[in-house]
């Protein structure tokens, strides 16, 4: 940044509602010894975006607009230096290994890396934490953006030392995995790539799921020696039927990261992707038909429908019981209507779509007379983003294109483009569009 320059090109929102302007504001300075400064390099746009451009949540600050972004720091407060991180601090490592010139990626929200809650890995709730381009933070759909907490939140793709995985580790070839790696795919690192993997994570892990996923019956066995887990299930008692409804940027992501679970467990699987567009249908039908065998296993079942037909495509597929479990990656009641209709008893429902201040469409009776459980929320990015850098590198044959039939990015556009893309990504007439501020 030039010493004279001293605003920069920004998208904001102004209330009430679905007005996005590109504007020249002040560049962000650091106001507090833990803050960084990243120039941006490209910033996604997001179905979460759209919560707050509709005027759907109660918000009357202009603000600039944009969580999910990659970038370059550019300056650091004083906190930052290679004493910063004594153990015996408990500051997290990057205090103490992040440069200015390290290229970073960021989750969509802050996260201290210090507390109770950071340590459990529900980053995505911490107490110090703030949401990126929301009334309490400035975000990066900009030329620059300034991250509080920068060495609990951020990831340093310069420097892989502050992270580990299972291909970043010593010998590993990490740098190899990285170098091939384009910038608009790192970007599906902040926040769509991870929550996918969330979303297929919670799923899986959940305690009705172990039945169909271990063979053995209900209950889980917190012992291993509980007699009846002993009872092994029939194939036809383990067929696994889930359903994925919304199949906007997020939903593909979580349908991907589902396939690429499955795959790895070698298990039978039917899967029906639901939209009420038909536009999104066709990019699920080119996404999977592009992931190589090895993301989507041998002996899956995979149709992508409107809910009418889904519901009846799940009706023959499990005479009439229901799903094992639903991802819902919508964020509106009519979904999670569709989640409850689809769903058999003792089902799960897990929902990552962010939800309005309504209440939910079930009632206690509902829920009790299925024994559902629900598992709703935002994700913990820090936590998840190894998991999803290993799936991100897995699967470029999806994640690695853009503009094609069938890659998930549709295209990269200047920040002049704001306005419109919102308009159009609104409408559902565009996938993933990413900004390049310096376009
Ligand atoms: N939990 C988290 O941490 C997290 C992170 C990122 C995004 N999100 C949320 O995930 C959701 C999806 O994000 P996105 O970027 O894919 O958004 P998007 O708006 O592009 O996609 C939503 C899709 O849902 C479809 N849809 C709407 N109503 C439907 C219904 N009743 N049945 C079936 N399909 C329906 C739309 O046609 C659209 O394709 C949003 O709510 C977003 O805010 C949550
Ligand atoms: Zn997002
Ligand atoms: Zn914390």
């Amino acid at each position: 940044m030039s010493s004279q320059t001293t605003t920069m090109l920004s998208a904001r929102w102004h209330p009430p509602s679905y007005d996005i302007r590109v504007e020249d504001v002040p560049i962000p300075q650091i106001q507090d010894p833990d803050d960084a400064i990243v120039k941006v390099t490209l910033a996604g746009l997001c179905g979460s975006d759209l919560h707050i451009y509709r005027g759907q949540l109660p918000i009357d600050k202009i603000h600039i607009t944009g969580h999910e972004f990659i970038g370059e720091v550019i300056k650091l407060g004083s906190n930052y230096g290679p004493n910063a991180a004594q153990p015996a601090s408990g500051r997290p490592d990057l205090y103490a290994t992040l440069n200015v010139g390290d290229k970073i990626v960021a989750p969509f929200t802050v996260n201290c890396g210090e507390c109770h809650v950071c340590r459990l890995g529900y980053t995505g709730r911490c107490p110090a934490g703030a949401l990126f381009g929301s009334p309490k933070l400035d975000g990066g759909q900009a030329q620059y953006v300034r991250v509080p907490k920068a060495g609990g939140t951020l990831y340093n793709l310069s420097s892989h030392t502050s992270w580990s995985s299972s291909i970043n580790t010593p010998g590993a070839d990490f740098e190899n995995h990285l170098k091939g790696i384009a910038d608009s795919s790192l970007l599906l690192l902040s926040d769509i790539l991870p929550t996918g993997v969330f979303a297929a994570t919670q799923l899986l892990s959940h305690p009705k799921m172990q039945p169909v996923l271990t063979g053995r019956a209900w209950p889980p066995g917190l012992y291993s020696t509980v007699a009846n887990n002993a009872s092994m299930l029939s194939e036809e008692d383990r067929m696994i039927t889930i359903g994925v409804i919304g199949l906007g940027p997020v939903g593909v992501c979580a349908t991907v990261a589902l396939l690429d679970d499955l795959a790895r467990r070698d298990l039978p699987y039917r899967v029906v992707a639901i939209d009420l567009n038909e536009s999104r249908r066709e990019k699920m039908k080119k996404v999977y038909e592009t992931i190589h065998p090895d993301g989507k296993g041998s002996k899956g079942e995979f149709v992508v429908q409107g809910f009418e037909d889904a519901k009846a495509t799940v009706a023959k597929w499990t005479g009439g019981v229901g799903c094992t479990s639903i991802m819902e990656v919508v964020g509106n009641n009519g979904a999670l209507t569709s989640a409850y209709e689809l769903v058999r008893s003792f089902g799960v429902i897990t929902s990552v779509g962010v939800q309005p201040p309504k209440n939910v469409p079930f009632t206690g009776q509902q829920l009790y007379d299925k024994n559902i459980s629900l598992d709703f929320g935002r994700c913990p990015v820090r936590a998840m983003f190894p998991m999803a850098f290993e799936l991100l590198v897995r699967r470029q044959d999806v994640f690695g294109k853009v503009g094609t039939e069938s890659s998930l990015i549709d295209r990269i556009v200047g920040l002049e483009e704001a306005t419109e893309m919102y308009r159009a990504f609104d409408k559902g007439e565009v996938g993933k569009v990413l900004f390049d501020p310096w376009k």
